[in-house]
């Protein structure tokens, strides 16, 4: 006989939600799953549960009172792309006091990777995919040789704090060892896991099994990194370490700066709790959230949600309204951090409608072929609106936009390949070399982060190579 019980308080909890089904098959449990089982079910909020579940089943068929049609206009404060002397100048100023910031280390990066490259069609976590033009440094490469190039520039440490799930963790962190860390050091690295959320059904709000004594569970979207990295200790580790600000960035882009001095400079400059980086829309179309305001408050509404005629809407002199694309990198302050986890406050819940597979009543496995279920997320840009002083600050796409997103077409590895060997061609042409016209190049982060750091080595490039590989030497000997 089993010793593993139901503790009753938990019993009359899922009964009180009407979530009994999930008891159902507990006498074929045996003990190990049955402790696995019981974690997961008194890990769940019920009644937070019971309200989205109440608020989804409700609205699925009514819109709610103003649509975004009635409450949205443009942006009205942005730092567009320096075009005066004064804006330029402005932008050196910047630059400084974001080294500064650096040069004490006051600031820390955050990358959000717990998404699976599904749309990719890449089975590993994104991260470790292969996009150097020359060779296959990967995503995470690129990314940790930023990090140590600037750390070693500004002789300081630079924390990186990388969300991962279930679904990416385990094979991150053995990615992440095996190619020893790029030489990070490992005391400046801190994986941590974002939570999750059970599915449920879409007709009757029931948690759906994936099997017997699983819950169909999904990651709760990157808004749930400020409770996971509050779970696991690392908002007071931010603390401890003296880190005041943090670089944000998305696993699929390679052309992210990471932790820019002039973003890090401007955020300073306008007091603000949280920035974001915007391009112009390249197309109404383009699959990226817009910064806008709702009801005269900055934020981000998602592409999903944008009516065709709001992306299509243009000015008198022909340009979108509602161009500023958002490319998801943001400073934030950590102290906005802390408020943001305190009791009682919280990021709204998108409701997504999905596929997920899950058993029946009668325990058979169900592989649905239309949506079936609801899965709930939170975004971290939702906090641009409790924060104060939101920065919106335009940028470049061709040298800081090329994400990995699909596996043919825009945004693929094939464009962003080509935008990365467009770039470093282009910054070996401005420190004055000559390239064959059709050179295929990869410049190693380690050896320049712009154009002008080129300036400071003596290359010995043959203007008839077709492939041009600049890294350092240690890595030569490889
Ligand atoms: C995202 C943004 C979109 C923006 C675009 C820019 C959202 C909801 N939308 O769209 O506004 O214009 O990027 O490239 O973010 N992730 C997690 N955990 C999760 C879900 C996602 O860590 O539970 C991570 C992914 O690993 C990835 C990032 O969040 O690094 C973005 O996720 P993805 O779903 O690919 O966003 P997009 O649809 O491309």
């Amino acid at each position: 006989m089993s010793t593993v019980t139901i503790p009753d308080a938990l019993r009359e909890t899922i009964q009180q939600y009407h979530q009994e089904h999930l008891l159902d098959n507990w006498d074929q449990l045996d003990d190990d799953s049955r402790i696995k089982f019981l974690k997961t079910l008194s890990e769940i909020d019920y009644a937070e549960l019971a309200r989205l579940i109440d608020v989804t089943l409700s609205d699925s068929t009514s819109s709610s009172a103003l649509s975004i049609e009635d409450r949205i206009s443009p942006l009205r404060q942005v730092v567009r792309l320096p075009r005066t002397d004064a804006e330029k100048k402005n932008r050196q100023l910047a630059r400084q006091r974001g080294q500064n910031l650096l040069d004490n280390s006051k600031v820390g990066a955050i990358l959000v990777a717990g998404g699976q490259g599904s749309r990719l069609g890449f089975p590993h976590p994104k991260g470790m995919y292969p996009i150097g033009p020359v060779t296959d440094r990967s995503l995470f490469q690129i990314f940790f040789e930023q990090l140590l190039s600037l750390s070693n520039r500004h002789n300081a440490s630079i924390a990186y704090f990388i969300m991962t799930s279930d679904a990416t963790h385990d094979e991150t962190e053995k990615f992440l060892q095996e190619h020893n860390w790029f030489g990070y050091p490992p005391e400046d690295i801190y994986l941590f896991r974002q939570g999750k959320m059970p599915a449920v059904d879409d007709k009757n709000g029931k948690i759906l099994l994936a099997k017997p004594g699983e819950i169909a569970m999904s990651p709760d979207g990157h808004g749930g990194m400020l409770q996971a990295l509050k779970k696991s200790g690392l908002i007071d580790q931010m603390q401890t370490r003296g880190i005041e600000y943090l670089f944000y960035h998305q696993v699929d882009n390679p052309s992210v700066r990471i932790c820019d001095p002039v973003m890090l400079g401007y955020h300073v400059q306008h007091d603000s709790e949280m920035s974001t980086k915007v391009v112009s829309k390249r197309t109404p179309e383009e699959k990226v959230g817009i910064v806008a305001e709702l009801d005269e408050v900055q934020q981000i509404i998602e592409y999903s949600d944008l009516d065709k005629e709001l992306a299509e809407l243009r000015d008198k002199a022909g340009r979108l309204v509602y161009w500023a694309g958002n490319i998801a990198v943001h400073i934030f302050n950590r102290t906005l951090f802390e408020k943001l986890t305190q009791q009682g406050k919280t990021l709204p819940i998108h409701i997504a409608h999905k596929k997920v597979d899950h058993i029946n009543e009668n325990m058979e496995s169900v592989s649905p072929e239309q949506p079936n279920a609801y899965k709930f997320e939170q975004f971290i840009f939702d906090a641009i609106p409790q924060a104060e002083n939101p920065l919106v600050i335009e940028v470049d796409r061709a040298s800081e936009f090329n994400p990995v997103k699909n596996a043919t077409g825009e945004d693929s590895p094939e464009t962003s390949r080509a935008a990365l060997n467009k770039q470093a061609n282009s910054w070996l042409q401005q420190a004055g070399y000559k390239t064959h016209p059709e050179a295929t190049v990869e410049i190693s982060p380690l050896i320049a982060l712009s154009a002008e750091d080129l300036c400071d080595f003596d290359l010995q490039i043959n203007q008839n190579d077709q492939e041009i590989l600049i890294i350092p030497e240690s890595e030569e000997d490889q």
